[in-house]
């Protein structure tokens, strides 16, 4: 079976963009289920029910997040109606949400999903990654081999590290939050695919989806600027990974990247 992964979905444009093209996309790569990382979908930061809603039929079945998924003051009062959205796995138990669970694909397959976050130039404080991961698996695992982790974190070298630890647990272990995709796209020798960013669902002319102009006067002057979603020409940049069901390991990963027309 196939899995398409999305990154960071931003702002109304990205939303429009998984709107559009998700289920082109699932019906050509032949995928059977669907995770994106959407903790900047609401105006660049955060989630609200009613953007969650417009998702509805989109093809997306399960919302990972990030550093950014409580932007939105409402929301901790809305992530428990909301099945499908998970908070990062290794910020406080006292927080509202969960960061893992079993979902169905298309196809009858339960697929377990986590989200993680990292720790390395991350401002966010949370707990062990690692740890928390270990304990995710060790719930999912006995229900099914098909896990797909999304380790949000901004360097490279603990993404790696954590494509590693999950190596033969894990089916895929994606990075996102940097919102550049990576060309390190590659399956472990224990079966696990990986790479260290997904990209973002954003627009093409940005600074990280962000409008250019701001976000070159704070570089240049140091002076506080306030950064608009640029929310035209948005490309998509997914993952597809290939696995076997019955064993949850992966045989292959492929980048995809489809515009906005
Ligand atoms: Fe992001
Ligand atoms: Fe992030």
């Amino acid at each position: 079976m196939r899995i398409l992964f999305i990154g960071d979905i931003v702002g109304k444009g990205g939303r429009q963009a998984v709107r559009q093209l998700v289920r082109d996309l699932l019906r050509e790569y032949r995928c059977e289920f669907c995770v994106a990382n959407g903790e900047n979908m609401a105006g660049g930061g955060g989630f609200t029910k009613s953007c969650l809603l417009e998702l509805e039929g989109s093809g997306v079945d399960v919302f990972t997040s990030g550093d950014h998924v409580w932007d939105r003051k409402e929301f901790p009062d809305e992530i428990e109606s909301l099945g499908n959205v998970l908070r990062p796995a290794n910020y406080s138990p006292s927080q509202p949400g969960r960061g893992h669970g079993v979902f169905e694909a298309s196809n009858g397959v339960k697929v377990g999903v986590v989200s993680l976050v990292g720790r390395v130039f991350m401002a966010q404080p949370s707990d062990c990654p690692f740890a928390a991961a270990d304990r995710a698996m060790d719930e999912l695992l006995p229900v099914t081999p098909v896990v797909v982790v999304d380790f949000h974190a901004e360097a490279t070298s603990e993404k790696i590290a954590m494509g590693r630890y999950l190596s033969g647990r894990a089916t895929a272990v994606l990075g996102t939050h940097t919102h550049v995709a990576t060309a390190d796209e590659q399956v472990f020798k224990g079966g696990t695919a990986f790479q260290c960013d997904v990209g973002m669902v954003g627009a093409r002319e940005s600074v990280l989806g962000r409008e250019i102009e701001p976000v070159l006067q704070r570089f240049v002057t140091g002076m506080p600027s306030r950064f608009e979603v640029n929310d035209a020409g948005i490309r998509l940049n997914g993952t597809v990974v290939e696995l076997d069901a019955a064993t949850g390991r992966a045989v292959g990963i492929e980048r995809v990247a489809r515009d906005l027309p």
